[in-house]
């Protein structure tokens, strides 16, 4: 039996297999000293477990296992299919994935496969059952890891052999009858019709842009392939590992599979947690990568926490905290002094059972020597090794019931919607350069955070009942039970452009957007236009930018534009926004709207976020200067860490 341990714990990526047998228990006994508790090891093992096809070599790994054992430290098993080594490729080259260009994805890094391949799929099922039969039993083992990040380096779409075949039996699955195929797909329009299902190719070197009813196919298509297998080896693992917890480290800002249907199979979800590289890598503007360079926006890591919550009905880890500058991004700049410490607890305030890092030390050979770990290269301790012991330190001053896991993390106010087909549509069509239903998602949750709100992010399918304050960024596609459930609910809801503006076949509904939302509220979008950068559409207290809409409605718009255009209407408890609003206006439409359901909001200095769990509150500064939180402090608060006057990278506990 396995005892539940429901106290926040820390962690580690281990990778045994590089560093010489005689520095590993030294490694563990450190890692006990620094106050880890758990390992996360094999997931690109592979070549060292098998070095030949069905020669296995457990030797090293059975100690390794041992080794951490003995130091008390709990194992985090992966199947280490992210990784197929040379062998495998060679004896079926046809495994690897081929990219939209038709250019195969060659071996020498790793995700090098394809989710549609047949053979691979078996080789997958193989391993994961040889690695499950060694290690499903040992009492160290209390979790594992499939795969690992799916999808990362745009791997979940392949344009191979295997996935056309597959497609098309997926669709014959879906239509049944050709003639419904092409009435769906619309292919009356350019000859685009099919005479069988075998004549359909994947959409991609089309002379211009596919069909985007054939792409959305294609997408959910691409997604169905990975849910299948994380399925496969899931099942495995549940037969030879009872008991024990099921995970996958999913990524930040990737969407190009459905992570709901994927955590269905899944008792946690976990991501891995890279505030700086992503703020480099994504949308964030100059002026915010400058300005949070070192610290990562104030809202990157809290609204991937809040979505992995979701995505992990309630259960979720941190599977790789950044502990340093990384090797990936364009520019990788060093944390604040403090940063790792910061995050770390910012992960356990939205209700994090575990935060690991990666790595446990900095490796000085291959792709990522230039990743900074928990120790140098010279086995030195690195600067995140201190910030780690202060966190326990933190942990350890807090009132234990304040922190538990399975109770303290409280429902939020406020639900974000957020489907993964809804992103796959602005991807698909974004009409303007740019758009993209997670950028609005995430503007929206930072403007909601920014007023010191707590917000759950969601799928249209989770229980909305309960929230005082329902927001959609950005649903195109809206499904009869999101509809009803959105009639049945009292909160304020608040919908977004682009809401119901397409049909399951990616067409325009021919009563027009926003479709079946028209229940709800009596307006009809008759025109859209996209905006470049630096057009704005001026209102007397806001501006429009990127998205206007066109509606034609009997009701008196609230938010009317200069050119007397009317952008924001209300009908009952309902409201739809026909535009997108810049940064400031957005935050006021917030405001507005979270005042009215009664919440009690804070008008937050820039960098500073407030996370409430349990009875404990948080306070983080973000910012590089130092801010009072003053304001934000009720005069009963009882303050276990940090001060008024916060320090940059600075964090304030209390209780109220
Ligand atoms: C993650 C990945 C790790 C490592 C890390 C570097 O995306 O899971 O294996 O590559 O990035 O930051």
């Amino acid at each position: 039996m396995i005892a539940q341990v429901t106290a926040p714990r820390l962690g580690v990526c281990y990778y045994p297999e590089q560093w010489p047998r005689e520095w590993w228990a030294d490694d563990a006994r450190r890692m006990r000293e620094m106050g880890l508790s758990q390992v996360r090891i094999g997931e690109f093992a592979w070549s060292r477990i098998e070095p030949e096809r069905g020669r296995f070599d457990w030797a090293w790994l059975d100690e390794a296992i041992e080794v951490l054992a003995e130091a008390g430290l709990a194992v985090v098993m992966c199947t280490p299919t992210a990784t197929p080594p040379k062998w495998l490729i060679d004896r079926m080259p046809d495994m690897i994935a081929i990219d939209a260009m038709g250019r195969p994805r060659r071996f020498g890094s790793r995700r090098h496969y394809c989710f549609s391949h047949e053979g691979y799929r078996a080789e997958s099922r193989r391993i994961t059952r040889a690695v499950a039969e060694r290690y499903g039993a040992h009492p160290a083992v209390i979790a594992w890891q499939t795969d690992n990040e799916y999808g990362c380096h745009d791997t979940t779409l392949s344009w191979s052999v295997a996935a056309l075949k597959s497609f098309r039996s997926w669709l014959v699955n879906r239509y049944k009858d050709i003639g419904a195929l092409n009435a769906a797909w619309g292919n009356a329009f350019w000859s685009m019709e099919y005479g069988s299902f075998e004549e359909i190719d994947l959409p991609n070197l089309t002379v211009t842009e596919p069909n985007p009813a054939h792409v959305l196919e294609f997408r959910r298509f691409s997604s169905h392939q990975v849910v299948t297998f994380n399925e496969a080896q899931c099942r495995i693992l549940r037969e030879y590992s009872p008991g024990r917890t099921l995970t996958h480290n999913f990524m930040g800002f990737v969407t190009d599979f459905d992570h709901h249907e994927v955590s269905r199979d899944l008792d946690v979800a976990s991501w891995d947690s890279y505030p700086l590289g992503f703020l480099e890598q994504f949308w964030f503007t100059t002026d915010q990568k400058l300005r949070y360079a070192r610290q990562g926006h104030p809202d990157i890591a809290a609204f991937h926490h809040d979505l992995y919550r979701g995505v992990g009905r309630g259960r979720w880890w941190v599977m790789e905290q950044q502990p340093g500058p990384v090797n990936w991004a364009r520019f990788n700049p060093s944390p604040l002094p403090g940063m790792i410490r910061l995050w770390t607890l910012e992960a356990i305030a939205h209700g994090a059972e575990v935060v690991s890092y990666f790595r446990w030390r900095q490796t000085p050979f291959a792709q990522e020597q230039m990743h900074a770990g928990l120790l140098r290269p010279d086995r030195k301790d690195d600067v995140a090794a201190d910030e780690v012991r202060r966190v326990v330190a933190d942990l350890q001053s807090l009132p234990d019931e304040c922190v538990d896991t399975q109770r303290s993390t409280v429902k939020a106010e406020v639900a974000l919607v957020f489907d993964y087909d809804a992103e796959w549509i602005t991807q698909i069509q974004p009409q303007g350069a740019g758009e993209s239903t997670l950028r609005t998602a995430f503007e929206w949750y930072s403007a909601l955070r920014s007023l010191g709100l707590d917000v759950d992010v969601l799928p249209s399918s989770a229980d909305l009942s309960l929230y005082k304050v329902v927001v959609i960024p950005c649903s195109p596609i809206v499904s009869e039970s999101f509809a009803a459930q959105l009639r049945a609910i009292s909160a304020h809801v608040l919908i977004g452009p682009r809401s119901g503006s397409k049909t399951s076949h990616f067409a325009i509904p021919w009563e027009l957007p926003p479709g079946n939302l028209q229940s709800l509220i009596p307006i009809k979008v008759i025109r859209v236009e996209s905006l470049r950068e630096g057009m704005i559409e001026p209102g007397r207290h806001f501006n429009v930018h990127r998205w206007l809409e066109h509606v034609e409605t009997s009701l008196v718009p609230e938010w009317v534009l200069m050119s007397g255009r009317g952008v924001l209407y209300r009908h009952q408890n309902v409201r739809y926004l026909a535009a997108a609003l810049d940064d400031t206006s957005t935050r006021q439409l917030m405001k507005t709207l979270t005042q009215e359901a009664g919440l009690h909001l804070c008008d937050l200095s820039e960098g500073l976020r407030l996370r409430r769990l349990g009875d404990l509150r948080f306070a983080f500064n973000y910012s590089t200067h130092t801010l009072s939180i003053n304001d934000v402090l009720p005069s009963n608060a009882r303050v276990l860490r940090g001060a008024v006057t916060l320090a940059p990278a600075e964090v304030a506990i209390w209780i109220e």
